[in-house]
């Protein structure tokens, strides 16, 4: 891996970090817009209470970034359960954080940093008291499943109740 650094974001991040999402596909949730048009909605998403941002530098270069906020405000807004089954054991998953994306610039996957920023992402969710780690990700994306895998996270067998059957994503969760 490259001399690569992880901090936490601040405000003044925000531009290099919108790069950075325009490379890995999340900037479509923004509409593809430019940086000034969707600033003041970056701004309030991400740096909202209970949201961390954390990015990946190589030198002064932001090259990816992990974002994650409390799993029971994601899930109560998209009515998501608050129970999960894992190997047979049902975990209830409310106190647990909640990744809203990792990404890392083309050009450097492939180094580790996408697994770097899902450890440090995990350890600072643990720092701040959060019981443990849930992530949705697409089926197809094997680098992402892999990580999660990597980093110690198990799929879950049965989502119970109230969740959405999209039947596309996979649900991944990881006990501090
Ligand atoms: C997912 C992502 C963050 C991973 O970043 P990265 O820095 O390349 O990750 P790493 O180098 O730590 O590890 C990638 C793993 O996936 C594997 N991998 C890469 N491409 C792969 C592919 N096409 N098929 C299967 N495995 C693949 C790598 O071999 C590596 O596993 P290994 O360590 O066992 O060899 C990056 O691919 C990305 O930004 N994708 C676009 C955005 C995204 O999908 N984010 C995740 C969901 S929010």
């Amino acid at each position: 891996m490259a001399e690569i650094s992880i901090r936490k974001a601040t405000y003044k991040d925000l531009e290099g970090i919108y790069t950075v999402m325009q490379n890995t596909g999340h900037a479509a949730f923004y509409g593809n817009k430019s940086f000034q048009e969707v600033r003041a909605e970056l701004t309030a998403k991400l740096f909202k209470e209970g949201v961390t941002v954390l990015i990946a530098l190589d030198g002064e270069n932001i090259v990816g970034y992990s974002i994650f906020g409390p799993y029971l405000q994601y899930a109560t807004k998209k009515n998501l359960a608050l129970d999960v089954e894992i190997n047979g054991k049902q975990v209830d998953i409310r106190a647990y954080a909640c990744s809203l994306g990792t990404g890392v610039l083309e050009t450097q996957r492939g180094q580790g940093i996408g697994l770097a920023l899902r450890l440090a992402a995990d350890s600072e969710a643990k720092h701040q008291g959060f019981k443990g780690m849930v992530t949705d990700v697409d089926f197809w994306n094997q680098p992402s499943k892999r990580n999660q895998y990597k980093a110690g996270f198990v799929q879950v067998t049965k989502i119970l109740d109230r969740r959405r059957k999209s039947g596309i994503n996979t649900l991944w969760v990881k006990t501090f």
